[in-house]
């Protein structure tokens, strides 16, 4: 399922733009971090899922050299030459993400040049729903479609985060490409991020996802996001020398381990570590969890999320407690920030039969609160695809 009133505005663009029809369309969503927060660069695990709201993207053979991209929102076209690796001026900077994906595949040969394009996306921008990352995909699953080239999926993957890492600037992990890709109708993607795997998780029925959006607007790279990656890095390193043995990354420390030796490395390495090594036994334990059809214990793992994120990764904000602490109020399972943090989208659990009285609920306990935030149902969607 794709969104099909984007793809059709997409192309009506496009038409309108460069007075042609695209000969390859491809579409690709956003994703919502169910549980797993900032654990795909330390080689953790995660839950996520993609969701119905994604990123079109148009392509259109041309006489003329180069590749030319239009918004189709803002209807602005950028032009540039995909070998090479320099960034477009501050204006054109929505353009570097498709120019980063074109720069990668060029530089494994595959090359679309004298191409005219056009994306169009449902996702709201800078609600932590990962618009940039499906925007990449899209472009890659796109020129791939173009040229007749067949990629590996994570290897697709792989490469939109290269783009999202050197031509936008956040040293990302994988987590929002790789939802991207791998979505599931009506399922969680359980991703792990040191083998790259990705398993398919059903959702228990009575359950659905709402996202919260009290509309503080961010973007990563502005954010503390590459330093508190560099905070994780040290933990690893220096909970290594205190175990004597190498660890790689977060991942190989368990909490036991770490209870032991938290208060031998450097403080705030430290308390950075404590959340996402919390994190990723939490996602191992739930597993266990939704297979059993526990949701009640699954969705307590979201406040649990939510609270060392707050107190110990310092990734939330006041606006994204508040809706937090809402859904906790109105009946919600579960809620937590989703993504990167200091700013973004809430995602929160709750029982299907509920989940209207609880989105209402949610809105007037933060509107009584000074927040004004927008609430729906997210229906966990199929991964990016090509649809011409
Ligand atoms: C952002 C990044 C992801 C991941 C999350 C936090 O969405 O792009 O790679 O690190 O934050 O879990």
């Amino acid at each position: 399922m794709y969104d099909e009133k984007v793809a059709e505005q997409a192309q009506k663009i496009h038409q309108e733009t460069y007075g042609t029809e695209p000969t390859t369309v491809s579409y690709a969503p956003g994703r919502i971090e169910v549980l797993g927060n900032h654990t795909d660069y330390n080689e953790g695990t995660t839950f996520s899922t993609a969701i119905n709201m994604g990123h079109c993207f148009c392509i259109s053979k041309s006489d003329k050299p180069g590749v030319r991209i239009t918004a189709g929102d803002i209807r602005e076209t950028a032009e540039f030459d995909p070998e090479t690796d320099e960034r477009l001026e501050k204006k054109y900077q929505w353009a570097n993400y498709v120019k980063g994906v074109m720069y990668y595949l060029s530089q494994q040969g595959i090359k679309a040049d004298g191409i005219d394009c056009t994306f169009l996306g449902s996702i709201p921008m800078g609600a932590g729903l990962s618009s940039s990352a499906a925007l990449e995909v899209a472009t890659a699953f796109a020129v791939l479609a173009y040229t007749g080239t067949e990629l590996d999926k994570k290897e697709i993957g792989i490469l939109a985060q290269a783009a999202e890492n050197n031509f936008a600037g956040c040293n990302c992990g994988l987590l929002d490409q790789f939802s991207s890709i791998y979505g599931v109708h009506h399922g969680l993607i359980h991703s792990d991020f040191r083998t790259l795997e990705t398993y398919p998780v059903k959702l228990p029925d009575d359950v659905v996802f709402l996202m919260i959006n009290p509309h503080i607007k961010h973007t990563l790279a502005d954010s503390p996001y590459n330093a508190r990656r560099m905070s994780c890095e040290k933990a690893a390193k220096e909970l290594g020398e205190q175990l004597g043995r190498n660890v790689k990354a977060l991942r190989d420390v368990s909490v036991e381990e770490f209870l032991a030796h938290k208060d031998k490395i450097d403080p705030e390495a430290a308390q950075r570590a404590t959340h996402v090594i919390y994190e990723i036994d939490r996602v191992e334990k739930g597993v266990k969890l939704l297979a059993e059809g526990k949701v009640a214990e699954f969705g307590q793992y979201l406040f649990d999320s939510h609270e060392t994120s707050r107190t110990a990764f310092e990734n939330s904000i006041e606006a994204l407690d508040i809706v937090v602490n809402a859904a906790k109020e109105a009946g919600a399972l579960g809620a937590r920030l989703s993504g990167g943090g200091w700013g973004g989208s809430v995602c929160a659990l709750v029982h299907a039969n509920k989940a209207d009285e609880i989105c209402q609920e949610i809105i007037e306990i933060c509107k009584g609160k000074g927040i004004e935030p927008t609430a729906e149902k997210i229906i966990p969607s199929e991964g990016a695809q090509v649809i011409k």
